[in-house]
């Protein structure tokens, strides 16, 4: 008896489970539950201006800081209300954002493309609705420009030009500027505008040089895992590496990490010379100490540029295509100990 009571209860308890996990899942599976998870809400009001932003993932220090920037500008106490979603790397997740924003007629669209193609059909369907689109950080590859109003962010085809010209001037001082040097590239994400600029501008002031050896490039994705990772098959593949230019901060520390495990040094007075982009504070304090010889600066804050922007609009004024934000080249001789104070991120 007592066992048959038990088991009826067991089944009950079974049922409800499942009918909750249905629940769930038919919740979730409308698209509810995940946004909610991944938005921040605001309450509505008539005089905010509604901006949807579809930020693109969390891989790195430098996305932290980009999106504290935004988070920081479009508060209520500035006039904004703010739709703020995480696509998490995907850009099928930036679609159903994006889809999002126009359905809730959102005032303005910002969002940090994960990669360069593949926008044309959700912004042509943005512009449908009359909403205008800004792209934040990263450049989308469109035929048809007026899909977006404007760009706020990084050129990175000059980001990889600077680092190349360092490694001109930094092989000239050490008078080495005819030897054979060996490098390896750690690239970012396949498909990302900051990928590809970074790789396009190196390869420019590369390509001057005979004696640069590109031994090898990969994706290592922004992250550190990956750039470990990479710079691990790299070091197996080819010993006599002398340079690692690596496309973000986050790989920069795996690679160090990978090097040092390896038996290497790295930096000024190292075996292999680092050069990364990004510049956050902790690769400054690298910097700093003479780990990583230079660093080319990508600036996060753009917060305050994309609310530049939409005030201009809103006041109907003509916005450029492209504002770029301002960037600098750290190496030991600028990274000062008033700059590594102000550094927020
Ligand atoms: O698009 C900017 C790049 O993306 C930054 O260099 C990198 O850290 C980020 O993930």
């Amino acid at each position: 008896m007592r066992h048959n009571k038990f088991s009826v209860r067991t089944k009950d308890i079974t049922l409800v489970l499942l009918l909750v996990i249905l629940l769930f899942m038919i919740v979730g599976g409308c698209g509810l539950f995940g946004d909610i998870e991944d938005e921040t809400y605001i309450s509505e009001d008539e005089n905010l201006i509604v901006v949807g932003i579809s930020q693109l993932g969390s891989e790195s220090g430098w996305r932290t800081a980009n999106t504290e920037s935004v988070q920081r500008v479009f508060t209520k106490d500035n006039g904004y209300f703010m739709i703020y979603n995480n696509a998490r790397q995907k850009q099928e997740n930036q679609f159903k954002a994006i889809r999002s924003f126009i359905s809730r007629r959102v005032d303005y669209i910002v969002f940090a493309p994960v990669v360069e193609s593949g926008w044309e059909t959700v912004l042509m369907e943005a512009k449908e609705a009359g909403i205008p689109v800004i792209l934040m950080d990263r450049s989308i590859d469109v035929a048809d420009k007026s899909l977006y109003t404007t760009l706020v962010g990084s050129n990175s085809m000059e980001e990889g030009e600077k680092a190349g010209r360092w490694l001109e001037a930094d092989l000239e001082k050490k008078g080495l500027s005819e030897e054979t040097v060996n490098i390896v590239i750690l690239k970012g994400t396949q498909g990302a505008s900051a990928q590809a600029g970074r790789s396009v501008g190196f390869s420019a002031i590369a390509g001057k040089h005979a004696n640069w050896n590109i031994l090898g490039q990969e994706y290592a994705d922004f992250t550190s895992a990956k750039g470990k990772e990479v710079m691990e098959s790299f070091l197996r593949k080819y010993p006599d590496i002398d340079v690692v230019v690596s496309q973000n901060d986050d790989m920069t520390f795996g690679a160090i990490e990978a090097i040092r495990e390896s038996g290497r040094t790295v930096g000024i007075n190292g075996d292999i010379t680092i050069i990364s982009f990004d510049a956050v504070r902790e690769a400054l304090e690298m910097v700093a100490a003479g780990t990583i010889n230079v660093d080319i600066e990508c600036n996060p804050n753009q917060g305050e540029y994309l609310s530049d922007v939409i005030q201009r609009l809103e006041n109907g004024e003509e916005v450029e295509k492209e504002y770029y934000v301002e960037e600098d080249v750290f190496t030991i001789e600028n990274v000062t100990e008033e700059l590594l104070e102000e550094r927020t991120y």
